[in-house]
Order: structure tokens, then C-alpha cells, then sequence
């Protein structure tokens, strides 16, 4: 059975070529702004290359940024290594169904953005996540989510360019692309095949799936509360309008509340 954090090795080199053409930084003044509203440290859910840690950092917050993939955070640590200001940040690599820090370390926020909670691909994985961010966390804490709301809403199809474009070093990238639904199990699965091509010869191909499992926003509320936390706001963009059914940005705003954790 695939698991959500299969994949992400492979898929660390083209990680910021993709998305600079897709997400680019639509969500990241939402989760700066977040964070210099509690201050840190803040704990980011699988940080991958540093595309929202970074500039949360550059608030001058704290954070620290855990992810199970070494390739995904040797490209964040690069990243910092390039920074002209030194950052507050610690890249850990480990799994968030198992944080690796102390019951109630001082995380006043634990953002999990662009979907990372949809690479829990059972119902058990999610809950290990929620009952591991309680136990981290003290009451109070403002646990911050994003879901990605069109991935069981993508049609099928099979070995379809998405996207082409020239990458550095003069050479050139073409991702074919097909998408599986398991309506059953609720998983979506893209088979990525990425060709690089130098001076119009083939030079390279690299394949690799990534799985997700989405869950509507009011079972996601469900989950929480019944992990021990309670439900502040749910938005439906990055400027705070509210939620609603057809919104194509899901975003839970819950809060650590005091208590023994999953009932
Ligand atoms: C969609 S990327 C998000 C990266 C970054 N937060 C961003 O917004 O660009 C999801 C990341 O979660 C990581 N990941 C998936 N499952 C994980 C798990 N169980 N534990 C830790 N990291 C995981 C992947 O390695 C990947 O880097």
C-alpha cells in the first residue's frame, strides 16, 4: 500500500520548478502574517524545500520545519545557506504522525499549509497527526491547516503534458502527467513523469507517484475536536472571507484546548 510520504525524494528536484507554475505564494502572507501575530517558535508539518518556511522565518520568527523527506530539506537547508540575513529556523527531518519534541514544547502555532495533512492516507495516520500535534502542543496553541480542496475534484486522465519549460543550465523540462481517483478510499494519485531534455537530446527521466487523501472540511472538524481541539474559523481564501461548500480554499483555524487529548 502507498504511503502519503512516498514519492517526495524523487519529486524534491522539480518541487520548486512545478510550483513557482502553480501555488507560487498565494498562501505565504497568509501564514507570515499568522505567525507574527503569535510568535514562535512555530512548528511547520512537512516544511519540503522551505517555500513557506522561509518567509515566515524572514518575520523574524522562529521556526522549525519538520519533513520525512531528506531531498525536500536538503533543498530548504540550501535555501537558508543562501539567505543574506541569517534565519531563525531548524530543519528536522522526521514524521508528523510521530513529532520528534517534547510534550508541550512551547509552539504558540503549528502550521500545516498546501495540503500536507492530505498525505495521510488512512483515517489512523491523521489521527496519529492530530494526537502528536496535542501532545506538543500546550493549551492555547493555534493549529492552522490548509487542505487543497480540487484534488478529488480532478478528472482522470493518462500521460498528459502539464507543463514544459526551460530550467538552469539551458536545459529543458516536460512533465507528463496522469491522475487516478480511488473514489472508495478516498485517494487521488498523480503519476508524475518528468523528461529532461539538454540541447533537444533526452537527458533524463525520473517517475514517481504522489498520493493524497482528501476529507471534507466538516469531517476534518469532526477528527479535530474529537483530538482536543476546538474550531475557531474556517475561511474560504487568504483574506479571511468565510468558508462555504463551493470556496476553492479550505482553511481551519483550531485552537489546543486544555484537556487529556483524543477522546
Ligand atoms: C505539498 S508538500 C508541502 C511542502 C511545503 N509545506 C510547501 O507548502 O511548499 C508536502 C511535504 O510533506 C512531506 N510529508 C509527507 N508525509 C509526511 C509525513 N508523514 N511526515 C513528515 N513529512 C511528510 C513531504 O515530504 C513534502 O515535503
Amino acid at each position: 500500500m502507498a504511503e502519503g510520504w512516498h514519492g517526495w525524494d524523487r519529486y524534491a528536484p522539480f518541487y520548486d520548478w512545478e510550483n513557482a507554475r502553480t501555488v507560487g505564494r498565494r498562501d505565504v502572507r497568509f501564514w507570515s502574517a499568522l505567525a507574527r501575530r503569535t510568535g514562535g517558535p512555530v512548528l511547520e508539518l512537512g516544511c519540503g524545500t522551505g517555500r513557506v518556511l522561509l518567509p515566515v522565518a524572514r518575520t523574524g520568527t522562529r521556526v522549525v520545519g519538520v519533513d520525512r523527506s531528506s531531498e525536500m530539506l536538503a533543498r530548504a537547508r540550501a535555501r537558508l545557506r543562501r539567505s543574506r540575513t541569517a534565519l531563525a529556523a531548524d530543519l528536522i527531518r522526521g514524521d508528523i504522525r510521530a513529532l520528534p519534541f517534547k510534550t508541550h514544547a512551547d509552539f504558540p502555532l503549528v502550521m500545516a499549509p498546501y495540503g500536507i495533512l492530505q498525505s495521510l492516507l488512512r483515517a489512523s495516520d491523521l489521527a496519529a497527526t492530530l494526537a502528536s500535534v496535542f501532545r506538543v502542543t500546550a493549551p492555547g496553541a493555534l493549529f492552522g491547516i490548509d487542505l487543497v480542496p480540487d484534488v478529488p475534484r480532478w478528472r482522470e486522465y493518462r500521460n498528459r503534458v502539464t507543463l514544459r519549460g526551460a530550467i538552469r543550465g539551458g536545459s529543458r523540462l516536460t512533465l507528463v502527467e496522469s491522475v487516478r481517483q480511488d473514489r472508495g478510499r478516498g485517494l487521488t494519485v498523480f503519476d508524475h513523469e518528468y523528461r529532461e531534455t539538454r540541447r533537444g537530446r533526452r537527458a533524463r527521466i525520473s517517475r514517481f507517484s504522489i498520493s493524497f487523501r482528501t476529507i471534507s472540511v466538516p469531517v476534518m472538524v469532526r477528527r479535530l475536536e474529537r483530538a482536543g481541539f476546538g474550531v475557531e474559523a474556517v475561511l474560504g481564501d487568504y483574506d479571511g472571507a468565510p468558508w462555504d461548500e463551493r470556496a476553492d480554499t479550505w482553511i481551519i483555524l483550531a485552537r489546543r484546548l486544555a484537556g487529556t487529548g483524543p477522546s
